[in-house]
């Protein structure tokens, strides 16, 4: 591994843009739960079946009480060291960003700046029934939210999580600041199982730039095959070491 960390290091040093996507396993060694590995259940719900608006539509009460659940989750974790490494090469570098996929914030609470949240926030609410009365999303931090499910602070209606689900459109907005991003030097995924679209997309896009693409996720993913360099570690023990080797730190 040591010598891959030097290689990906060694890229590193210098570049201009470099652009990192992340996804849930940046996360779990804060103690939030992925989407697809054996923590993917909640009571016996698997968490792509509640991701959905025919689920909001058919039991808001239940969707609402799994995004209580992840909040409360959520509220009692912390960034972990993946968080900070991505966070300092923010703070340092103005052209490295962070595309993330993961709705849980722990990216912003580690100080990283400029992030490209391409699904949403929990923290996030929205009106169900899109009234045109602004705000057209809010935020509220509350843990637990004094009603659930809550509702629309301007018509009275059904709020939901201001977050993409299955079968959205994610808004184009963020999406083309995504591809912008991924228009880089160096482009990592880190911590995603690279099957949700579009964002399992930007690893082609990157490539399509001449970007030199480094994967780490301890389990192989479609995009394995692809990329120039697989680290097969956990992040919060690869990034730290890469950040190691940058910047000459001790362990
Ligand atoms: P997944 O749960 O699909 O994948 C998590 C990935 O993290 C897996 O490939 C794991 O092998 C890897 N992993 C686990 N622990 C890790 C660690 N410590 N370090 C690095 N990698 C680790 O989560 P995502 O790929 O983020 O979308 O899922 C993508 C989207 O699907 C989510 O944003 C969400 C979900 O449904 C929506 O809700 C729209």
């Amino acid at each position: 591994m040591q010598e891959m960390i030097r290689a990906v290091a060694g890229r590193l040093r210098g570049a201009a843009r470099v652009t990192v996507l992340t996804g849930a396993g940046v996360s779990a060694a804060s103690g939030v739960p992925t989407f697809r590995g054996s923590n993917g259940l909640w009571r016996t719900f698997r968490a792509i079946d509640l991701a959905t608006p025919e689920a909001f539509m058919r039991d808001p009460r239940l969707v609402w009480e799994w995004y209580g659940w992840r909040r409360e989750c959520v509220s009692s974790c912390a960034p972990n060291a993946a968080h900070a490494v991505l966070a300092g090469w923010t703070l340092q570098h103005d052209g490295w960003r962070i595309i993330t996929q993961n709705v849980d914030d722990l990216h912003q609470r580690a100080g990283s700046r400029g992030v490209i949240p391409l699904h949403g926030s929990l923290w996030e609410l929205a009106c169900w029934n899109e009234c045109a009365a602004p705000p057209a999303t809010w935020r509220d931090e509350r843990v637990p939210l004094p009603e659930s499910p809550p509702r629309c602070p301007s018509c009275g209606g059904l709020a939901r999580p201001a977050v993409v689900w299955f079968g959205e459109a994610l808004a184009p907005a963020v999406v083309a600041q995504a591809i912008d991003a991924a228009a880089c030097d160096i482009f990592l995924t880190v911590g995603t199982s690279s099957v949700v679209y579009p964002a399992a997309r930007l690893v082609d896009t990157a490539r399509a730039h001449g970007a030199f693409v480094v994967e780490i996720n301890p389990e192989a993913t479609p995009a394995s095959a692809t990329v120039d360099v697989s680290i097969r570690v956990a992040a919060e023990r690869v990034l730290p070491a890469i950040d190691r080797e940058l910047y000459g730190r001790p362990c």
